[in-house]
C-alpha cells in the first residue's frame, strides 16, 4: 500500500473578465497507505484541479507532491504517476471509446500500458476476471459503450483503472451523473475493491454523504482553500463551518439506498 500527499499547492488561473485568480492556495491533502479519504465541495472549488496535480496532469505553481513519501519531481510526474495513480470520473460514458468494444478498451490498456503479452485465451482470462471485480458478467466484453447503461460505464472505467493495477484510484465525482440507486451499488464497489486490493482511494464529491459511505476522513475545499477537516459521521452531525452545511444536501436519499442494498452483494448488474 502507497501514500500520496500534496503540500502547499498553489495554482493559478486568469479569468476572462476578471484576471488572474487562485483556484488552489497553499492546499496540503494527505492520502496515507490504503486509506479513502473524501474531497468534497462545491462546483469551482478546485478539486479537480487538486486531481490533475496529484495524478500530475497540471504542474502546480508551488508546492510538492510526494509518492509513498518521495517527492515526485514536476518534470517526471506523468511518468511517475501513470502506473501508480489511476483516475475515473463523473462523464463516463464520455471517458470509453464509443468506437471500441469493452473487451477492446481493457485489452489496449493490458497490452500497451501493463505490457501484457501471451496467448488470446490469457488477455481472455484477464478480462473476464477483471469483469468479474467490477461486478459485470462476462459477456459484456463485446458490448460499445452506448449499448451500456450508465453504472455500468462507470463500472468498465473502474475495470480499465484496475487493469492498470494502480496504488491509488483517484474517483473524481464517479456517481454525480448517476440515480441514487445506482450511485449507492457503485460506492459499494468502490468501497469493497479499496478492501480487497489495499488501494489508496481519494473520492471527490459534491456532497458529504457520498463521502461519508466510503470514507474515514473528509476534507472540505471552498474557492481553493481547505476550509475544514475530519471524519464524515463528524462533520454530518457538528459542520463547523457554515460552508460544510450547505454541503450536507442529498444525505437521506443516499442513506436509504445504500441501506436497502444486501450486505454482500457479489453481482451488481446496475
Ligand atoms: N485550465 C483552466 N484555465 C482557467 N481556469 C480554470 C482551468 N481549470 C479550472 N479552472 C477554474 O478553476 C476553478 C476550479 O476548477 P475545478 O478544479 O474544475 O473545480 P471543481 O472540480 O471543484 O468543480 C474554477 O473556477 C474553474 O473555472
Ligand atoms: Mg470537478
Amino acid at each position: 500500500m502507497i501514500s500520496l500527499a500534496a503540500e502547499q499547492i498553489t495554482v493559478g488561473f486568469t479569468r476572462r473578465g476578471t484576471g488572474p485568480f487562485l483556484a488552489l492556495d497553499k492546499v496540503s491533502l494527505e492520502l496515507p497507505p490504503g486509506a479513502a479519504v473524501g474531497l468534497i465541495g462545491e462546483s469551482g472549488s478546485g478539486k479537480s484541479t487538486l486531481a490533475r496535480v496529484l495524478t500530475g496532469l497540471l504542474t502546480p505553481d508551488t508546492g510538492r507532491v510526494l509518492l509513498d513519501g518521495r517527492e515526485v519531481p514536476p518534470a517526471q510526474a506523468a511518468a511517475r504517476l501513470r502506473r501508480q495513480v489511476q483516475m475515473i470520473f463523473q462523464d463516463a460514458a464520455g471517458a470509453l471509446n464509443p468506437r471500441q468494444t469493452v473487451f477492446a478498451a481493457l485489452a489496449e490498456v493490458l497490452t500497451v500500458i501493463r505490457r501484457l503479452r501471451g496467448s488470446r485465451a490469457a488477455l481472455e482470462a484477464c478480462i473476464a476476471d477483471l469483469l468479474e471485480q467490477v461486478g459485470l458478467p462476462a459477456g459484456l466484453a463485446d458490448r460499445y459503450p452506448r449499448e451500456l447503461s450508465g453504472g455500468q460505464c462507470q463500472r468498465v472505467c473502474i475495470a480499465r483503472a484496475l487493469a492498470v493495477e494502480p496504488a491509488v484510484l483517484i474517483a473524481d465525482e464517479p456517481v454525480s451523473a448517476l440515480d441514487v440507486s445506482v450511485q449507492a451499488r457503485i460506492l459499494k464497489l468502490l468501497a469493497r475493491l479499496r478492501r480487497e486490493r489495499g488501494l489508496t482511494l481519494l473520492l471527490i464529491a459534491h456532497d458529504l454523504a457520498v463521502v461519508g459511505a466510503v470514507c474515514e476522513q473528509a476534507v472540505v475545499l471552498q474557492s481553493g482553500r481547505v476550509v475544514e477537516a475530519g471524519p464524515p459521521g463528524l462533520l454530518f452531525r457538528s459542520p463547523r463551518h457554515p460552508y460544510t452545511r450547505r454541503l450536507l444536501d442529498a444525505v437521506p436519499d443516499l442513506g436509504r439506498a445504500l441501506q436497502m442494498l444486501p450486505p454482500n452483494n457479489s453481482q451488481e448488474t446496475a
